[in-house]
C-alpha cells in the first residue's frame, strides 16, 4: 500500500519506518527543511533506540523516502497519516500546526484516499475535525473521504518496539459511512498482531488520554505512598513488590522519585484539569495527581538543601538531564526545573547526561548550568550527587572511588535507581524516596493550584472546587 506520513517527529518517523518495515511503500514529508536535510544525510533528528537501523534498512530497500514535494506525496497515497505536534511546549495545546497540515494535505488527497490522524488532539478539535475536512474538500468540489483517528501509545525510548508489537490498536471513526476507511486501515496494520478496537472518534481520543492519565495517577500514587512509607519506617520497594503480585494492580509505573516529565504526561494531566475546570466538570483526582507531581520536584530540592545544610555555595553533581533514559528529550524534564531552583538557591551545578545533545541543549536552556563530559567529572569535588534520570550507567558507577573524590559523600537518588546497600557500603550517605534512611520533612506545596508556587515549566491549571 502507498502510505504518506505528514510530520516526522517521534510519532511520525517511527510510524513511517514501522509501516515500511511491514512492507508498505512509505513517503515521509515534513514542513521543516532542516529536518528533511538531516534525514537525507542519513542521520536522525533525535535519538530513539533502534530507529536508526529501521530507517536505514527500509530506505535501503526503497520502501521509505523523505520529500518536501508534499502535494505529489499526498496525491500518490492510499492512506495519509498526519503526525504533527499539538503541544505548545509550555503546557498548552497548539493546534495551529495541525490546521496548516490539514490545509496542505486534504486538498491533494485522492477521492479514494483515507485520512488518518495520529496526533493527540484536544476534544474540541476532535469535535470539529470532520467538518474541517469536509469544508476543505467542498471548496474544491471534491467528495468527502473517510477520516479516522489512530492514537499512538508509543513510549519514547521504546517507541520502535511499542509500534511493532502494540498491545492494542485503536481506530476512532470521524467519518467512515461505508467502512472503507476502517477496512483500509486494518490492512495497513495487517502484520501488527494486536487487537484492533474500533470506536467513535471521541472515545478513541479519550482512550489515549485515559491511558496517559492513569499512568500519571499511578506515579503520583507511588510518590504519595513513598511519603507514607518514609513517615512510618517502611521500605516502598518491598511494599510495591508485594502489591505488584496482585494482577489487578501490577508493578509498572509505581516507581517513586522526582515524578513524571516529558511532553505527554504532564501536558495531558494539566490540560485535562484545565479543560475540565472550564467545562465545570470536577476532576479533583487529576488535579491532585498534578499537585503531587510538582511537589516531588520541590521535595527533591528541599531534601538536598536539608542534606547539605543549605544550598549557597554547594557544588552539586546533577546526574541525568533527559526526562527519562534512552532519550535526549528535555521537554518538561524534571532536571531542568530542579536545576533552576538549585541555581536560584545559590548552588553550583555540574551536570552530566550520557546524551551529548541533551547536555548541550540543557546548558543553552539553563543559564548558569555547567555540564561535564562524564559522571566522574561531575562528581569530582561535588558536595552531593543528585540523580534525576535513571540511566543504567549510573547504577554501575564505582561509588567507593568516585565518593573518595567528592567533597562530601552524599547521594540523593531521585529515581530510587541505585542500590542503597552498595552506595552505603561504599561509604556514602544515601537518601532516596521511601527507601528508609533518615526521614526528612516533606516539602508541601500549599494552596492547590497556584501556578507560581510549584516547580514546572507549564502553567498549573486552576480547579475551582479546590
Ligand atoms: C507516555 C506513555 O507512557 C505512552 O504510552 C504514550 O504513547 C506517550 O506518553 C504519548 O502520549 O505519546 P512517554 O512520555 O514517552 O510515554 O514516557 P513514559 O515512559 O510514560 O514516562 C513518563 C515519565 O514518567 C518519565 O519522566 C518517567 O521517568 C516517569 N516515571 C515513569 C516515573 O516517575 N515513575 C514510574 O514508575 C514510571
Amino acid at each position: 500500500m502507498n502510505v504518506t506520513v505528514a510530520g516526522l517527529g517521534y510519532v511520525g518517523l517511527v510510524t513511517s519506518a514501522g509501516l515500511a518495515a511491514w512492507g508498505h511503500q512509505v513517503t515521509g514529508v515534513d514542513a521543516s527543511s532542516s529536518r528533511l536535510q538531516i534525514l537525507a544525510s542519513g542521520a536522525l533528528p533525535f535519538f530513539e533506540p533502534g530507529l536508526d537501523e529501521l530507517v536505514t534498512s527500509t530506505a535501503k530497500v526503497d520502501r521509505l523516502h523523505f520529500t518536501d514535494a508534499s502535494s505529489e506525496a499526498m496525491a500518490g497515497a492510499d492512506v495519509v497519516f498526519t503526525a504533527v505536534g499539538t503541544h505548545d511546549g509550555n503546557g498548552g495545546w497548539q493546534t495551529a500546526a495541525m490546521d496548516t497540515c490539514l490545509n496542505q494535505v486534504v486538498p491533494h488527497l485522492r477521492d479514494d484516499a483515507v485520512l488518518v490522524v495520529r496526533s493527540t488532539l484536544p476534544p474540541e478539535y476532535v469535535r470539529s475535525l470532520g467538518a474541517m475536512v469536509a469544508s476543505l474538500r467542498n471548496d474544491l468540489g471534491r467528495p468527502m473521504i473517510p477520516v479516522l483517528l489512530n492514537p499512538e501509545f508509543t513510549r519514547e525510548g521504546r517507541a520502535v518496539a511499542d509500534f511493532m508489537h502494540p498491545d492494542r490498536i485503536v481506530f476512532g471513526i470521524v467519518h467512515d459511512p461505508d467502512g472503507t476507511g476502517q477496512a483500509l486501515l486494518r490492512a495497513v496494520y495487517g502484520l501488527a498482531n494486536a487487537p484492533v478496537l474500533c470506536m467513535p472518534a471521541m472515545d478513541a481520543a479519550f482512550a489515549k488520554l485515559g491511558a496517559n492519565l492513569f499512568l500519571a495517577t499511578k506515579i503520583s500514587f507511588a510518590n504519595e505512598l513513598a511519603g507514607l512509607c518514609e513517615a512510618n519506617g517502611a521500605v516502598v520497594d518491598n511494599v510495591v513488590e508485594a502489591m505488584s503480585y496482585d494482577t489487578r494492580i501490577g508493578g509498572q509505573f509505581l516507581r517513586p522519585g522526582v515524578g513524571f516529565g516529558g511532553s505527554c504526561l504532564p501536558h495531558q494531566v494539566s490540560m485535562t484539569v484545565k479543560s475540565a475546570s472550564m467545562a465545570g466538570v470536577p476532576s479533583p483526582l487529576l488535579a491532585a495527581v498534578w499537585e503531587v507531581n510538582q511537589a516531588q520536584r520541590e521535595l527533591f530540592v528541599t531534601r538536598l538543601a536539608d542534606l547539605l545544610g543549605g544550598l549557597p555555595g554547594r557544588r552539586i553533581a546533577l546526574l541525568g538531564l533527559a526526562f527519562k533514559p534512552d532519550t535526549d528529550d528535555l521537554r518538561d524534564a524534571p532536571s531542568l526545573s530542579i536545576a533552576r531552583r538549585l541555581l536560584d538557591g545559590g548552588a553550583e551545578i555540574l551536570a552530566y547526561d550520557p546524551m551529548p545533545n541533551a547536555r548541550q541543549r540543557a546548558a543553552a536552556l539553563t543559564p548558569g548550568l555547567r555540564v561535564a563530559d562524564s559522571a566522574a567529572e561531575a562528581l569530582a569535588g561535588a558536595d552531593a550527587a543528585a540523580l534525576v534520570t535513571e540511566w543504567p550507567e549510573f547504577s554501575r558507577l564505582d561509588w567507593a572511588l568516585l565518593g573518595s573524590r567528592m567533597r562530601r559523600r552524599i547521594v540523593l537518588d531521585g529515581r530510587n535507581a541505585l542500590d542503597p546497600d552498595g552506595v552505603t557500603a561504599a561509604g556514602l550517605e544515601y537518601v532516596a524516596f521511601g527507601r528508609g534512611g533518615v526521614p526528612r520533612e516533606r516539602a508541601v506545596v500549599h494552596g492547590g493550584f497556584d501556578a507560581e508556587s510549584s516547580l514546572g515549566t507549564q502553567p498549573i491549571p486552576s480547579y475551582p472546587n479546590s
